[in-house]
Formats: C-alpha cells, sequence, structure tokens
C-alpha cells in the first residue's frame, strides 16, 4: 500500500495533505485506503476539469483523503462519535460514517467548512452550492474501483452539477427500487436538485 501512496502521482502525496493521509491509512483497512486513493485522484482530477481555484483544489483533495475515515469503525465507535438521529441511522450504524468523519477531521485540527460540509455530505449528499462536496461526491460513486456509474464519471469532467444531479438520481431510484429507506436529507437534496430532471 505505500507502493501506491507513494509512486502514484496522486493529491496523498501533497505536503499539506501527506500527513492526514498517513492518518487515515493508520485507521482504514488495505482495501478502503486504496478507495480513498482513486477517489482522491478522480476528485483531483474532476475539480481540474471545472477549473477549481487553488483554494477549492485542495479543500476538495483533503475532504476525498478524510471522507472515509470513519467508514471501517465498529457501530458503538461509530454512535459515540456521531450519535444517531433517525431510526435509519439507529438500525444502520454505517449511516453515520460521514458525520463521524466530520467529528475526527475536526479533532485533527481541520476547520475549513467545506472540507467538513463535504466530508459529512458524502454519504447523504451536499447542498448544489458546495462545489468541493459535488466533486467528493461524483467522485465516490464513480471512482473506477467500482466499475460503475462510468457516464457519471465522465459527464463530470464538463459538467460537475450535472454529474451531481445524476449520481443523486441514480442513487435514489436504486433504493426505491429496492424498496429501501431514502434518508430525509438525501430526500431533501433530491428535491432540491433534481426537480427539474
Ligand atoms: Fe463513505
Amino acid at each position: 500500500m505505500r507502493n501506491t501512496l507513494f509512486t502514484v502521482n496522486s493529491p496523498c502525496t501533497r505536503p499539506s495533505i501527506l500527513p492526514y493521509c498517513e492518518r487515515v491509512k493508520e485507521r482504514v483497512t488495505p482495501k478502503r485506503f486504496e478507495h480513498i486513493v482513486r477517489v482522491a485522484i478522480l476528485t483531483e482530477t474532476i475539480a481540474q476539469a471545472n477549473r477549481f481555484d487553488r483554494g477549492e483544489l485542495r479543500a476538495a483533495c483533503l475532504a476525498a483523503v478524510l471522507h472515509d475515515v470513519a467508514r471501517d469503525l465498529s457501530a458503538e465507535e461509530l454512535f459515540a462519535l456521531a450519535p444517531p438521529e433517525t431510526e435509519l441511522e439507529r438500525e444502520h450504524p454505517l449511516a453515520v460514517h460521514g458525520r463521524a468523519g466530520r467529528r475526527i477531521a475536526e479533532s485533527w485540527g481541520v476547520s475549513d467548512e467545506r472540507v467538513l460540509a463535504a466530508i459529512e455530505g458524502h454519504v447523504f449528499g451536499v447542498a448544489h452550492d458546495n462545489r468541493i462536496g459535488m466533486a467528493l461526491y461524483v467522485a465516490d460513486v464513480s471512482e473506477p474501483g467500482r466499475g460503475v456509474n462510468h457516464d457519471i464519471r465522465e459527464l463530470a469532467m464538463h459538467n460537475l452539477f450535472r454529474a451531481y444531479q445524476r449520481a443523486v438520481n441514480t442513487k435514489v431510484a436504486y433504493l426505491r427500487s429496492r424498496g429501501k429507506t431514502v434518508h430525509p436529507v438525501t430526500l431533501r437534496v433530491y428535491r432540491e436538485i433534481c426537480g427539474a430532471l
């Protein structure tokens, strides 16, 4: 895994991001870390394609590196960081891993609200004016290791908002087709951004 981190030209190796990357690596499984590196690389590509400025680019890459830091914690650990707020969260502890990740990032000194909102929102969605969160959300669902959503990845290279709309729409359609409950935050985001679809 060290090879993946240090030989690939990835945002993880940037001096301002590397320390976070190494801390994340200690907290997740090797497979998860590989996913995180792929998401960071794709987030950077999407951000560049959509002409993010330097600050936005760095914020997006940092959010990508941190987004799944809580993903491999136990239910007890997750709930200690992010107590469940809905019945769905009580039944599915992993549902709070975005909020729990935000808490860990805060405890590591991250204070940029754009980064924190993106980490939290990668699970249920972010507001439509949060470009950093949209880039991360889209990269997370379409990174090459998932083997799906190639169309969303391609769309993101020239129209991030459209790609985000499609990603949220796809998620809601999938949940509904399986008879699963859609989290209230996802539903709010869906109504906000997919109303015109
Ligand atoms: Fe995640």
